[in-house]
């Protein structure tokens, strides 16, 4: 007899804007068999209607104020989705409610609120709480761990990259959202959407153990500084240079290709969203190239991650001490620029090297995943 199938997670929303719009609910359209929408909630009215014009869900299912939400029995677990100087209040209540919660990224508007959140996850050992960062779980990147651990490119031992894009505010996008451009949270930009970044050097080069900061103000439209660049000293002993910049003026197109050197090869991660691509080279100058294309940048599987936490036990990769642990770069980097000086981060408590995140019962990366692979081979011998 066939094993009977767990019911769905009934999950609340809370916020229900852009993130929801463009990256949770189409993941959430993916696992439909996981989550089951029971209620929603958006400070604004407008919000809810339009979340409920586009996903179909049943408009009656709106909730006025988040404690009513909090209240609801059909109400397993939340999706905590509101501007990041709210992320932790409402994350806060949720968990005193007795509700699972999946909190949107930064864990911490600044380093005080960062602290804030690991004692947050401390206190209630007894539910899945995850913030964010589906960075983690990209195809492209978990596939360029593997080959890490794998020793493809040797000991890696300097890392480069930069990442410079205009920023202006476009209205319907992520830049049109005026918290943004008047950030109430340390770091503006670097936090925001850089933590991602960090995210991304963690998985791939470990913990980071020194950390040099410089940041510079010349975007016009953000009241934050737009650049920030970075010397870093790995725990591995590995060094590296990030250097993000968001300037309001266009600028010439950028490769902002990430690149691993390593003692037998080297390993460039480029390409777009509709296009990811990771290259390794040898000592023989050949180079293998993987493109992955129709991946989701990770949102379904981090929902994936979270529910197999809520309904299997277990801790997600995505805990709450690894997003900490990414925006404590973010802050140590500004209080580093303040300070004119190198400074060293402490451990995060729980944190340590980024897990590989796998589909669960999975050995291979990709099982159950949207999203296509090809690959390719060249040499750039003379
Ligand atoms: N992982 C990613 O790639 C990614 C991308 C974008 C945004 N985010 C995160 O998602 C969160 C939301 O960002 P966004 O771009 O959707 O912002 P947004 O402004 O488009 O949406 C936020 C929504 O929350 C509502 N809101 C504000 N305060 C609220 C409260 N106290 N209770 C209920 N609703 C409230 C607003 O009305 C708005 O509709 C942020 O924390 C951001 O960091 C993550």
């Amino acid at each position: 007899m066939a094993a009977p199938a767990i019911p769905p997670i009934r999950l609340g929303l809370i916020g229900t804007g852009l993130a929801i719009e463009k990256l949770h609910w189409p993941a959430l359209c993916g696992l439909a068999d996981r989550y089951v929408v029971t209620a929603f909630t958006d400070s604004s009215a407008g919000q809810c209607r339009r979340f409920a014009g586009y996903s179909g869900v049943d408009p009656a299912l709106a909730v006025a104020a988040r404690t009513a939400l909090l209240a609801r029995e059909d109400v397993d677990a939340v999706l905590v989705s509101v501007p990041i100087p709210h992320l932790y209040e409402v994350a806060r209540d949720a968990l005193a409610a007795g509700k699972d919660v999946f909190c949107e990224k930064p864990a911490g508007a600044d380093a005080e609120q960062a602290a804030a959140f690991l004692s947050l996850a401390v206190a209630h050992p007894d539910r899945t709480f995850m913030v964010g960062e589906n960075y983690f779980y990209r195809d492209d990147l978990r596939y360029a761990r593997a080959l890490l651990d794998d020793g493809a490119i040797g000991r890696p031992h300097l890392m480069a990259w930069r990442h410079a894009g205009q920023s202006v505010p476009r209205a319907g996008g992520f830049t049109g959202t005026p918290w943004r451009q008047r950030p109430r949270y340390r770091g503006g930009v670097h936090l925001d959407f850089g933590v991602h970044h960090i995210a991304q050097i963690r998985l791939l080069c470990g913990d980071i153990a020194r950390v040099h900061g410089a940041v510079q103000t010349a975007n016009r439209t953000i009241d934050a500084p737009s650049d920030l660049t970075l010397n870093l000293v790995f725990t591995g002993g590995a060094i590296g240079n990030y250097t993000a910049s968001f300037p309001d003026i266009p600028i010439p197109p950028e490769p902002n290709d990430m690149r691993l050197y390593g003692t037998e090869g080297v390993l460039v991660l480029g390409g777009s969203e509709a296009e990811r691509r990771v290259t390794r080279s040898g000592a023989d100058a050949t180079t293998h190239t993987t493109v992955f294309r129709g991946s989701d940048n990770g949102y379904r599987a981090e929902l994936a991650d979270f529910a197999d936490a809520v309904q299997f036990g277990g801790r997600p990769v995505g805990s709450v001490a690894q997003s900490v642990a990414n925006a404590m770069v973010v802050q140590r980097a500004f209080d580093s620029a303040e300070r004119a000086t190198a400074l060293t981060l402490d451990p995060v408590p729980g944190a340590g090297p980024v897990p590989l995140w796998r589909p669960r019962g999975s050995a291979g990366l990709f099982d159950g995943l949207p999203g296509q692979r090809s690959s390719s081979t060249a040499s750039f011998a003379a």
